[in-house]
């Protein structure tokens, strides 16, 4: 088998994309472009990766980490020279070299495969990954002779309107030989209307020094879109959203409106999950089997046991276990550990807090910074009170304890194990074991107190 490098393109700063991030790291379902085509590229067995950094190649380097070799492209003069930025890793070596951008974030393994495979069959020397474009606006045009070769590759804004009436295009994903790519790129020139030194020219010049040139032309136009400007990028999620939830889809998980359900590329969901419209999954979640999942509901960053239901709420970077029950209009907030059979209701906010098995907080409540045993009951409208206005202090709940409603529990503070709190009481001393604590004025009632105002007033 053939030795294959791989080049990944991402110096350019993405001027289209009006933004202060570096467009090769615009994300596509919450991971950044240049890591889907990493990811892909991963796929193949390469022998080495080069990345070409240079718009915030440090940012660059820290999102790819150990995952690929780079090189520093100072200038952005164009695709060709960011090639020839690889040349001291790269040249000399026998093999072929794939060319991939990084803002082509839908390509995929097998593509490229299909692209070596045809590159090697017909011993050529450069192969360009084709595609036929409805809206080709933008691409280079695959411009071929007429023994229906590929000639050259002419830039759009290079192009006569003849050539712009071509809709077969150039999806910046190529096949070189090694040896060969470095020596054309030394014949690159700058002369067109952009000033830069054009990858696809290595083709002209392979084909006029008599070497093979072919085209490869896969049918999914999708797999190469080119993302550059904000449009495409929305266009690139949708394509690669529903990339997405096919797969979940066919591993079993049940997605009510594909359209209106966003998955992020590394949430992992188990077989017979239901996932109701609405629902945002991201990060690095994972979700049991048997769960019912949204409408409407933010998860990010969590791992979530098997038959557990979250219906409207918002849960972020927590742990959650199996058959908990957790909304409607609830926020676990990060730092959370929600064991198993615990019930979160309607109004109630977490945050930073551990629940014991089969404990609930059902209506109304605010637990933040809390340690709460097994088979608690937090009464509704009940809360922690855990910050003085400087520091934030611990409450701890022991196991089987029942805190009547609207009760506040002024931190820090222990309620022992068993323990009772009277409704409307405000705790600020430790409760003792199997104790009821009750705190809170006693009530006194002013006989026929509502006759004597009104006798006063006539
Ligand atoms: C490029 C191709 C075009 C093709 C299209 C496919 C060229 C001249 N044109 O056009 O034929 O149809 O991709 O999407 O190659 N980059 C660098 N250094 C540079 C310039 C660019 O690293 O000096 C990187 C960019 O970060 C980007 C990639 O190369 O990831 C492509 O550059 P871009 O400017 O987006 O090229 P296109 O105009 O899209
Ligand atoms: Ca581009």
């Amino acid at each position: 088998m053939t030795n294959i490098y791989a080049v990944i393109l991402a110096a350019g700063q993405g001027t289209r994309m009006k933004s202060k991030l570096y467009k090769v790291l615009h994300p596509v379902c919450g991971k950044p472009m240049v890591e889907h085509v990493i990811d892909q590229i991963s796929g193949l067995h390469t022998e080495q990766i080069v990345t070409i950094v240079g718009h915030g190649a440090d940012k660059v380097k820290a999102q790819l980490g150990e995952r690929s070799a780079y090189a520093l492209q100072e200038e952005q003069l164009g695709t060709a020279h960011a090639v020839i930025q690889a040349e001291p890793m790269l040249a000399g070596k026998e093999g072929c070299t794939l060319v991939v951008c990084g803002d082509t974030p839908l390509i995929q393994t097998s593509t490229m495969e299909a692209l070596v495979k045809h590159h090697v069959e017909t011993g050529a020397k450069a192969t360009i990954l084709t595609a036929l474009a409805e809206k080709p606006d933008g691409y280079g045009r695959i411009i071929r002779g007429a023994d229906a070769s590929v000639s050259r590759i002419v830039e759009h804004k290079d192009a006569t309107d003849e050539e712009r009436a071509i809709n077969e295009i150039n999806t910046g994903t190529y096949c070189f030989d090694n040896k060969a790519l470095f020596d054309a790129l030394k014949n690159v020139s700058n002369e067109n209307v952009q000033g830069e030194y054009y990858l696809p020219d290595v083709i002209e010049i392979l084909k006029a020094a008599g070497e093979i040139v072919s085209a490869h032309q896969t049918d999914s136009f999708d797999e190469t879109l080119g993302v550059n400007d904000r449009v495409a990028l929305s266009e690139a999620e949708r394509i690669m959203r529903a990339r997405i939830n096919e797969q979940h889809m066919r591993a079993g998980v049940s997605i009510i409106d594909p359209l209106n359900t966003y998955i992020g590329s590394d949430v992992e969901v188990g077989a017979d999950t239901v996932i109701y419209p609405g629902t945002i999954l991201s990060g690095k979640t994972s979700i049991g089997i048997d769960c019912v999942i949204g409408p409407n509901t933010e998860v990010s960053d969590c791992a979530i046991g098997d038959r557990t239901v979250i219906r409207q709420s918002a849960t972020f970077n927590s742990e959650i276990g199996a058959d908990v029950n957790i909304g409607p209009f609830a926020h676990i907030r990060p730092e959370s550990f929600i064991h198993d059979e615990v019930k979160i209701g309607n109004f109630v906010e977490i945050k930073k807090a551990v629940f014991g098995k089969g404990s609930k907080a059902s209506h109304l409540s605010y637990i933040g910074d809390a340690e709460i045993g097994s088979d608690v009951n937090i009464g509704c409208g009940s809360i922690t009170v855990n910050y003085d206005g400087e520091n934030k202090f611990l409450t701890k709940i022991e196991d089987g304890v029942f805190i009547g409603c609207n009760s506040n529990l002024v931190a820090p503070v222990t309620v022992k194990k068993g323990a009772y709190v009277a409704a409307g009481s405000t705790i600020t001393n430790e409760v003792p074991e199997e104790a009821l604590a009750i705190a809170r004025a006693r009530q006194v009632n002013k006989e026929n107190y509502v006759q004597k105002i009104f006798s006063k007033n006539d």
